[in-house]
């Protein structure tokens, strides 16, 4: 069989770790896989729900009736795709990713992306939990006020209204969650490279992540 060279990148959230992911991709030719936008997607589902317990949200991961088309996402028809990145979103999907029975629902489909030639597997458990045999792993982290800078100014680009302390303390909140949640914390993979990109270009990061899969690939 094959082996499929599979690349991951987990960190906090405003890392740069989805830019630098799919820049990855897209120079070496692999699929993407952003297993954020799976969890951001289940808990823009369970809003249409009043009080869902957990396994009514583990049923709604199963059979999540998302697409991903190029750069756009639909649940069921509707188009997404910016809904999907507001603070809000990503607050709640924190909260639904907590839970043991909803990360279970979603690995099949998340294995599924692992296909020839290659994947870059962008999120907090690509290289613990998901694709745990990777060769190439890398964790990325920024200072909490460079993160919250940056998403900063992605939220003033989409014209939408920011404030960056507040956005300071949310950022340091959802990370004490996703890090110290029992199952499938954010933490590095034995053997990842540790990244800060705090002071890194893009491309200065893309190709540190290049040069450590030539290092590590078989
Ligand atoms: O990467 P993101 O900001 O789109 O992720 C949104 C939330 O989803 C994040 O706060 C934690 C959760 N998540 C997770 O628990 N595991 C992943 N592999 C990806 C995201």
């Amino acid at each position: 069989m094959k082996l499929i060279p599979v690349i991951t990148i987990d960190g906090p959230s405003a890392s740069g770790k989805g830019t630098v992911a799919a820049r990855v991709a897209a120079r070496l030719g692999f699929h993407y896989l952003d297993s954020g936008a799976l969890y951001r997607l289940v808990a823009l589902a369970a809003s249409k729900l009043e009080n869902p317990g957990e396994a009514q949200l583990a049923a709604l991961a199963q059979a999540l009736p998302a697409r991903f088309e190029g750069d756009r996402v639909f649940l069921e028809d509707r188009d997404v795709s910016d809904e999907l990145r507001s603070e809000s979103v990503g607050e709640a999907a924190s909260r639904v990713a907590a839970l043991g029975s909803v990360r279970e629902a979603l690995l099949a489909r998340q294995h599924a992306y692992c296909r020839s030639p290659g994947l870059v597997a962008d999120g907090r458990d690509m290289g613990t939990v998901v694709f745990p045999a990777a060769r190439t792993k890398v964790f990325l982290s920024a200072s909490p006020e460079a993160r919250a800078e940056r998403r900063y100014k992605q939220l003033m680009e989409k014209g939408l209204s920011a404030n960056l302390t507040a956005l300071v303390s949310e950022m340091r909140a959802r990370d004490e969650r996703d890090m110290h949640r029992p199952v499938a914390p954010l933490r590095p993979a034995p053997g990842a490279l540790l990244l800060d990109t705090t002071a890194l270009t893009i491309d200065e990061a893309v190709e540190a992540v290049l040069e450590h899969y030539r290092n590590t690939r078989l």
